[in-house]
């Protein structure tokens, strides 16, 4: 009975590895790979110690085999069938093209002894036509684009029959079912993919996907193969990896694979606990990398310092413009020319400081000589009636003005151009003794050019122009020593027939007519202010010295003195010794006497007064002792006293410090005091 037993069971078993070793089914699952049995290992292939099944490890021209030991039976009876899901990662080492790829492999043997790395994936060689031995069915994963293999891209996926020149080919891309189109796979991301093949009834599928996609519902690959004709003289078949690397590489791994024939139910992969995929770090060989980011670092750097170059030009160059400039557009520099001009307003182009303003020389394009006045302000509505004048002072044409070339206007800054008169002003002539002295005949010039300019601004020009602070400073000399009136700062416009305009009261003390103190300007307080300056260019002593004793602090009085002792040249300037005519001084002397007369009916017009200078005309019978020349006002005296008490320092070669504006009440005082240099 036991024996019976026993041989039923030996029967049995017998019968069933015979079965077995006929007809084997293979069904399998590696979740991870730290359980090795049943595998066979080739070349590089390794297992890592967090179970990732390493193939290449991105040294090149590397091979790996990796096998599953037991063989499938092939019988003749009953067709084979298979299906296979892994999931794997092709990661680039940084800085480098990856390569070369990896294949899904069924062949008759485990023996790759005579394949070759690189392009031929360690599973082909270069003797196309296979032998038996060599026959072999492959899906790659190719990331290396070989034209000779009429690979399509760097990045597909092939069915290879005993020949790497695919029989189907696709790029590697998948069919969404949600999307409802093929969405394109980058194999070398160094992400884990999905794979599927799958054969049945002569077709094999093939299907990638990401990790985190569900098998798509159509295959990437559908090819018509038939294996009972690929591997005609087999009875069993092995299936596994082969992967390979070249001059390009990468690491290449397997994270879990699940294996089953014959309608077997494939065992599940648990995506969620595959093992992690090293990354390999961006090191020192991650050239490209790192010239990529520099390169983008200095395109930011670069486009931050044109921006900022642009900002700080913009800022610098800022010039205020308003709608009632428009009709002035054709005076108005740009505060950029203007400022190359002065090189940046450079003090070696430097030539004087006024109360309100400095006064720099500049060269504009075509080497023309400029002096720009640069002064602050800050009240909008002086700045508009001052450019409107400063424009109307261009139609001026006179060749004893100083002419006006226009005007540039920034916030709380305006700028005046003008010529540059290369000779300086004529207190500098008059009174630095460094300068060589003028003769008795150039200051009869200037004297005689002064008035002629003076007597176009009051009669000859469309409106009465008064200038309002005439003196030795605001006398310019051309190359030739004309003297040519400039700084227009004060000046004032009104209509032919009005006989003042009401302004508050400016000029410099000391040239001054007495009925300023009324606020009231007119042709009179001009020629008041010539008369003085007369005596000045005279005399060579300013019209207030306080430092001098009592009797001769005020010129116009001490010259009156003079006359009445008929002693006039008395007061003339020394230095000139006797290169002069004595008639001539004398004339000029009274001349300026009567011109500064306190009644200002009693001054002659500035027409009489050229008259008079150029000896086309007698001076009238005058007598120092006449209404106004005695009884000498005492708003000088009060003016001298006040200028004593400031500091008074008649050294200065400006003459800016002798310029008290008596009242600040509009803009056009404030102007007055920077008035010292043109
Ligand atoms: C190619 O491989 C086959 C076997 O797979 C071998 O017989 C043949 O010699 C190999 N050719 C070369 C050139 O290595
Ligand atoms: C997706 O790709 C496969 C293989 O390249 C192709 O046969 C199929 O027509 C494509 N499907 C769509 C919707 O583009
Ligand atoms: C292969 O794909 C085709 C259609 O794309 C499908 O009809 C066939 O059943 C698939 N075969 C296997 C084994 O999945
Ligand atoms: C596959 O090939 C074998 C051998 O050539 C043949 O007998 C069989 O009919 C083929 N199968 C199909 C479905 O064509
Ligand atoms: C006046 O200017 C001219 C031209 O620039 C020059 O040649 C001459 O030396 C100057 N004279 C004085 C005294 O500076």
């Amino acid at each position: 009975m036991t024996y019976g037993l026993l041989q039923k069971i030996l029967v049995i078993t017998c019968f069933h590895l015979i079965y077995l070793s006929s007809h084997q089914e293979l069904n399998f699952v590696y979740e991870s790979f730290g359980r090795q049995e049943n595998l066979y290992f080739d070349g590089s292939a390794t297992v890592l110690p967090n179970g990732l099944l390493q193939l290449t490890n991105a040294s090149d021209h590397q091979m790996a085999h990796v096998f599953y030991k037991k063989p499938i039976g092939l019988n003749s009876s009953k067709p084979l069938s298979f299906s296979t899901h892994f999931v794997c990662a092709l990661v680039p080492r940084p800085g480098f093209e990856g390569g070369h790829g990896m294949a899904f492999v069924v062949s008759p043997s485990m023996d790759f002894s005579h394949a070759e790395s690189d392009r031929y994936l360690g599973v082909f060689n270069v003797s196309k036509n296979g032998s038996p031995s060599s026959d072999v069915l492959a899906v790659e994963l190719d990331t290396i684009w070989n034209p000779d293999f009429e690979d399509i891209d760097n990045n597909h996926v092939g069915v290879d029959v005993h020949s790497p020149l695919s029989v189907g080919i696709a790029s590697a891309s998948y069919y969404s079912d949600i999307k409802g189109k093929n969405e394109s796979i980058n194999l070398l991301s160094g992400k884990p993919i999905q794979v599927w093949v799958d054969y049945e009834d002569t077709l094999l599928n093939v299907s990638i996907a990401p990790l985190e996609v569900q098998k798509p519902s159509q295959p990437l690959l559908s090819q018509a193969i038939n294996l009972t004709e690929i591997f005609p003289n087999s009875s069993r078949l092995f299936v596994g990896f082969s992967a390979a690397t070249g001059t390009a590489t990468s690491y290449q791994y397997i994270l879990s694979w699940s294996f089953c024939t014959n309608g077997g139910s494939l065992q599940q992969l648990d995506i969620s606990t595959l093992s992690k995929v090293p990354q390999p770090r961006a090191g020192h060989k991650n050239h490209s990398q790192l010239i990529i980011f520099l390169l983008g670092f200095l395109a930011t750097m670069g486009l931050g310092v044109l921006i900022g170059v642009y900002l700080f030009r913009r800022c610098k160059y800022a010039e205020v413009t308003e709608e009632w400039e428009k009709e002035f557009g054709a005076h108005r520099f740009s505060y950029e020319s203007l400022y190359k001009a002065t090189k940046g307003f450079n003090k070696d182009g430097f030539l004087g400081k006024g109360g309100f303003g400095e006064v720099y020389r500049g060269t504009l394009f075509l080497s023309r000589e400029i002096a720009v006045k640069r002064m602050s302000h800050n009240d909008d509505q002086g700045v508009k009636q001052f450019v409107s004048e400063v424009v109307s002072m261009r139609c001026l044409k006179h060749r004893n003005l100083v002419p006006l070339l226009g005007y540039c206007r920034r916030k709380n800054e305006l700028l005046l151009v003008s010529e540059y008169m290369p000779n300086g002003s004529l207190d500098e002539h008059l009174f630095d003794d460094q300068k060589p002295v003028l003769s008795w005949q150039q200051r009869l010039v200037i004297v005689r050019g002064i008035a002629s300019a003076l007597c176009y601004l009051h009669t000859g020009a469309d409106q009465v122009v008064l200038h309002r602070d005439i003196k030795a400073s605001n006398i310019m000399l051309d190359a030739e020593f004309n003297g040519r009136l400039g700084d227009f700062g004060m000046a004032r416009f009104h209509d032919h027939g009005e006989y003042a305009c009401p302004t508050g009261a400016v000029g410099t003390i000391g040239y001054m007519a007495p009925e300023i103190i009324d606020m009231v300007a007119s042709t009179g307080t001009d020629v008041y202010a010539f008369g003085v300056f007369m005596l000045e260019v005279t005399c060579g002593r300013r019209p207030v010295e306080p430092q001098l004793q009592c009797e001769k602090r005020v010129l116009v009085k001490w010259v009156c003195e003079c006359w009445k002792r008929d002693a006039l040249l008395d007061a003339i300037d020394p230095r000139l010794g006797d290169e002069f005519l004595p008639e001539e001084v004398e004339m000029v002397m009274k001349l300026g006497l009567l011109c500064s007369n306190i009644v200002p009916e009693s001054r002659p017009t500035m027409e009489h007064v050229v008259l008079y200078l150029n000896n086309s005309l007698p001076l009238p019978d005058i007598s120092p002792y006449a209404v106004g020349f005695s009884s000498h006002s005492s708003v000088l005296i009060d003016a001298a006293s006040l200028v004593a008490s400031r500091s008074w320092s008649a050294s200065s070669v400006s003459s800016s410090s002798a310029n008290i504006v008596v009242e600040k009440k509009n803009f056009r005082s404030s102007l007055s005091s920077f008035n010292s240099l043109w």
